[in-house]
């Protein structure tokens, strides 16, 4: 099979694509032909060093954690799962490849609906359960405004969506290029950079701000008066004193919720490029450039 993989740690130069042997399903897990991967901005921080450092991850190994697919194989052990399940979820370092094994007692895995497409259920995996746990943190009732800091893109996109779900009104940052795009959304634009608290200021009331981009976002979040306590930084952790997002997920259904959503239409997953596996590097340059509106999708089949 085809599988994405590098021997040391760099850039986009240091990955290859290789001829390598099918993984097999052993006890407590199941095989998945990968019909999409969408990328995140983990993917590169992993294969660049630092990100694996802090994981205990150590080359050689796979790229890449959001798959969808259809199961093929289910190993011993594995209840409530069968082979022809089309599913989505997390492979961590495992999902540029044809075929990658996941433990659904240990990892992310759930149902694609009927309709849905590989490479939206793909998307939805750490960009959508962030959105969800960061909303869900900093809204519990509906009127109040939350302020998205980098709000086109993976997280923010959906973040934005679901928080106008709870009644919301949305700011949230961009640059020029997407204003329309967040007005698109229901969010009213506001572009990052100097002098955004002075534009925030303008904009108030504002009630809580979760961050997607950096420590600007919490910063300016400060200076208008929103409270540390309804602040949620993910891309700086630890900004300012803001807590982040949760890491045990997968109970709480959010996966399922968020696919029920996209497939019925009431949750856009826009997806700005889809590249075939061969030109994996050029999709991972074009996610570091930063500025990507919405998802990446890398397509396998
Ligand atoms: N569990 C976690 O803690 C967790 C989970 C998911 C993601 N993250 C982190 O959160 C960050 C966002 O993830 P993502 O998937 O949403 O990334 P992404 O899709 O690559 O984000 C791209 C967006 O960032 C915006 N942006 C660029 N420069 C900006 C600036 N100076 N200020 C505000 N926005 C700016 C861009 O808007 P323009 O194109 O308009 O410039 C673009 O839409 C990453 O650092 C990621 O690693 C953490």
């Amino acid at each position: 099979m085809r599988r994405i993989m590098q021997d040391r740690f760099g850039g986009p130069e240091v990955l290859e694509l290789r001829e390598a042997e099918e993984p097999h399903a052993g006890p407590g897990e199941v095989r998945i032909r990968v019909e999409s991967a969408a990328l995140n901005p983990v993917d590169w921080k992993i294969f660049t060093g630092p990100g694996a450092e802090r994981r205990g991850l150590v080359p050689p190994m796979g790229v890449g954690n959001d798959i969808a697919g259809t199961i093929d194989e289910v190993g011993d052990g594995v209840d409530g799962w069968v082979v022809g399940d089309r599913v989505f979820g997390s492979a961590r370092t495992r999902a540029l490849q044809d075929f990658t094994t996941v433990a659904p007692g240990r990892e992310r895995l759930a149902r694609i609906p009927d309709g849905l497409d590989a490479g939206v259920a793909a998307s939805l995996v750490v960009a959508g359960r962030t959105a969800w746990d960061g909303v869900e943190q900093l809204l519990d009732r509906g009127g109040e405004t939350i302020f998205i800091n980098g709000a086109a893109g993976g997280v923010g996109q959906l973040a934005v969506q679901l928080a106008e779900r709870k009644g919301a009104r949305v700011i949230g940052s961009a640059s020029e290029r997407n204003a329309d795009f967040l007005r698109s959304l229901g969010a009213e634009p506001v572009a990052y950079g100097d002098g955004l608290a002075e534009r925030l200021e303008a904009m108030l009331p504002v009630d809580a701000c979760f961050d997607c981009h950096g420590a600007d976002g919490i910063a300016a979040a400060l200076e208008v008066g929103v409270p540390i306590e309804r602040c949620i930084a993910i891309a700086a952790k630890g900004a300012h004193g803001a807590r982040g997002v949760a890491g045990d997920l997968e109970r709480t259904g959010a996966l399922d919720e968020l696919a029920r959503l996209a497939a019925s239409g009431d949750l856009l997953v826009p997806v700005e490029a889809r590249y075939p596996l061969e030109r994996f590097r050029e999709a991972y340059e074009h996610l570091m450039d930063g500025h990507v509106r919405g998802k990446l999708v890398i397509d396998l089949a």
